[in-house]
């Protein structure tokens, strides 16, 4: 039975990935999650795994050497999938330490961590034990409007602390593969959307906002670019990357679904108003009156776009899933799991909106 470690794992992308891989492996892996349950991790995304015998969970902070090393010594890891980080360049922006401490220091202590428990004393690693970095397309910087795209060999511009962290964490994955030949792989990935994404990212905020009838802050012109990517599609190429991949290797995971965030707004209130009962009193308010215009994030990237050409010719991903069917399924979802919205919408996050929304 092969053992993976799973750090952020009840994150958003992270619980969908282990949600996945027990739909995809059942009982032939174990899962052990690692989670310091900051803000944005919620056990409640993992609820309906939390029994099964070969799914463990840790709370520890990936900066805590001495408790990875300990799981490390516990459980015979074969494969680390490294998804715990802060991800949200607003806050970043606001407070940029904790990134840096966590998603910098945290993926060198998860490297160590790995190093020494896979290292021989010839200087080899343990046949068929790898670590997954998971990164971000923004590390590439700003794409102009009028074209381009990302590649694996784009030289990396980050502009915002997040995107600055995550690129210090890949070169630091990559200092470790080429000076160590650490076993490794790292994806950047285009912005994911679906089930269990925290309402501080635009889909779930959108969604969240147009039913309880709050205006849709839309920063500056609203016609900067993101390309979508249904979190189910990333976490069968992070699994087909780490299975079918070339070590050492980056792969670029990307949805080939470019829109303009205005865009993404106005198919949001649209599918609304198609999925609704005709009887839902909600339709009264869910319409464009609901946009407003705010004040624009500080430097803020104009438009991102990756072209997931490598992971196609290698190892056969492609996205899958469509905007249109993606985000039905995402609103679906929202629809079923309102008790799941209403918990993570109280409490510390009304400060969090009315800190970064208020005087915008
Ligand atoms: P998320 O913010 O929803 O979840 C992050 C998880 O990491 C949470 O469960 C949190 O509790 C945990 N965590 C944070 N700090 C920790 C620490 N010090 N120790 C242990 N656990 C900690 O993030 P996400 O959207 O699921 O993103 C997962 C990864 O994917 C991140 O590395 C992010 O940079 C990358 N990524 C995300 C997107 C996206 O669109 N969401 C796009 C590209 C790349
Ligand atoms: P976000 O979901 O924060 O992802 P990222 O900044 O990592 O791409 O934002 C996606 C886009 O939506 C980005 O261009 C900023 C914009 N945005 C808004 O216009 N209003 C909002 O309230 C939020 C959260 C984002």
């Amino acid at each position: 039975m092969r053992t993976y470690l799973v750090t952020g794992g009840a994150g958003f992308i992270g619980s969908n990935y282990i949600h996945y891989m027990f739909r995809k492996y059942g009982d032939e892996i174990k899962i052990i999650n690692v989670d310091k349950l900051t803000y944005a991790g919620n056990l409640e995304n993992l609820k309906d795994i939390e029994g099964r015998d070969n799914y463990r969970f840790v709370r520890a902070d990936i900066c805590d050497s001495e408790a990875i090393s300990k799981i490390f010594e516990e459980e015979d890891i074969q494969r680390v999938v490294h998804f715990a980080a802060e991800s949200h360049v607003d806050r970043s922006i606001k407070n940029p330490e904790v990134f840096v401490k966590t998603n910098v220091l945290g993926t060198l202590v998860m490297l160590n961590a790995a190093k020494a428990a896979w290292e021989q004393p010839d200087g080899s690693f343990l046949p068929d034990h790898k670590f997954l970095h998971v990164s971000t397309d923004e590390v590439y910087g700003s794409l102009p409007e009028d074209g381009g795209y990302f590649y694996e060999t784009t030289p990396y511009d980050p502009h915002s602390p997040y995107s600055a962290s995550k690129a210090s964490s890949d070169f630091l994955v990559k200092a470790y593969m080429d000076t160590y030949h650490f076993p490794a792989n790292i994806t950047n990935c285009s912005n994911n959307y679906g089930p269990y994404q925290f309402p501080e990212k635009l889909i779930p905020l959108m969604i969240n906002n147009a039913l309880q009838g709050k205006s849709l802050p839309v920063y500056g012109d609203g016609k900067n670019v993101r390309d979508w990517l249904f979190v189910e599609d990333h976490c069968k190429g992070i699994d087909m990357v780490q299975e079918k991949g070339r070590l050492f290797e980056t792969y670029n995971i990307g949805g080939h679904n470019e829109r303009q965030n205005i865009q993404i707004i106005h198919t949001i209130l649209d599918t609304l108003q198609d999925m609704l009962p005709e009887d839902d009193p909600r339709l009264a308010h869910i319409n464009e009156d609901l946009i407003t215009y705010v004040t624009d994030r500080k430097g803020h990237d104009r438009r991102y776009a990756i072209a997931p050409d490598k992971i196609k010719e290698e190892i056969g991903w492609y996205p899958e899933t469509c905007f249109e069917e993606g985000i039905k399924k995402t609103i679906e979802w929202y629809f079923d799991h309102a008790d799941w919205m209403q918990n993570v919408t109280s409490g510390d996050y009304l400060k969090y909106y009315e800190d970064m929304y208020a005087n915008r």
